[in-house]
């Protein structure tokens, strides 16, 4: 695991672009492995300004993202689809066709998990996943006590997930029960992981990550048994305060 502490969210946000731009250029097909929620915002703006200052090209890149919610369409602003098309795809030159969310609105939901793990493996894994993390240590919307072999499933989210996730909504009783994502198998699939974890809310996830063993109850764990695995995390999440 390689540890990087930053000052601050726009730091760990700078450091975690580099990455992914770096990986851009050198790899012209890149396959990016991408996540929603509050976290990775700062780092798609800056690979949005890298992409108008300097023109790296998305034209042969494929994004596969984590997740989506059960029962949202494309056209839901709450969707994860609807959140990546404002606050990314649509800045960018990347083909709309190369741009993958899971489909919350499959009539069968069982058929739509099979297919995008295929395309995980037809896309020969990807290069590089971004992950935040839940209060809980969810990652995707693999929550504790989620088998480490899980491949990409149905899941129940937890009355605090719906909870947190809630600010997403215009109100608590709109966020679904359900949704599809990544598993932790389908997770580990991925060349490299880079975990951002930013702010006092998440204090406690990131101290349990660095000190407490590997364990079901605490998903993003899994990430330790991970090769080529970067934790970024800024002072506000360390000091909790
Ligand atoms: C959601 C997403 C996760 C995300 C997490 C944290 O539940 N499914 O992929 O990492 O929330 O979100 P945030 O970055 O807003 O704290």
């Amino acid at each position: 695991m390689n540890i990087i502490e930053v000052e601050s969210y726009e730091e760990m946000s700078e450091k975690a672009s580099e990455l992914f731009i770096q990986k851009v250029r050198n790899n012209p097909n890149a396959k990016l492995g991408l996540a929603t929620g509050s976290t990775p915002l700062g780092t798609y703006k800056r690979m949005i300004a890298d992409y108008k200052k300097n023109g790296t090209s998305y034209k042969n890149v494929t994004t596969v993202n984590l997740d989506e919610y059960v029962g949202l369409s494309k056209k839901h602003p709450s969707s994860y689809r609807y959140y990546m098309n404002e606050r990314f795809y649509h800045h960018l030159n990347l083909k709309q066709e190369n741009a993958h969310v899971p489909d919350g609105t499959a009539l069968d939901l069982t058929i739509e998990c099979e297919r995008y793990e295929s395309l995980i493996d037809q896309l020969g894994g990807l290069d590089i996943q971004l992950l935040g993390i839940g209060q809980n240590g969810h990652i995707g919307f693999n929550e504790p006590g989620t088998s480490f072999d899980s491949l990409t499933h149905v899941v129940e989210l937890t009355e605090n997930t719906r909870e947190v996730n809630g600010r997403f909504f215009q109100n608590r009783e709109e966020v679904p029960t359900k949704a599809i994502t990544m598993g932790i198998a389908s997770i580990l699939k991925s060349k490299r992981i880079v975990l951002l974890i930013s702010g006092k809310e998440k204090s406690q996830a990131l101290h349990r990550l660095l000190n407490e063993d590997v364990t079901e109850n605490f998903p993003a764990s899994a990430l330790k048994k991970h090769p080529n695995f970067t934790l970024i995390y800024d002072k506000e999440a360390w000091k909790g305060v």
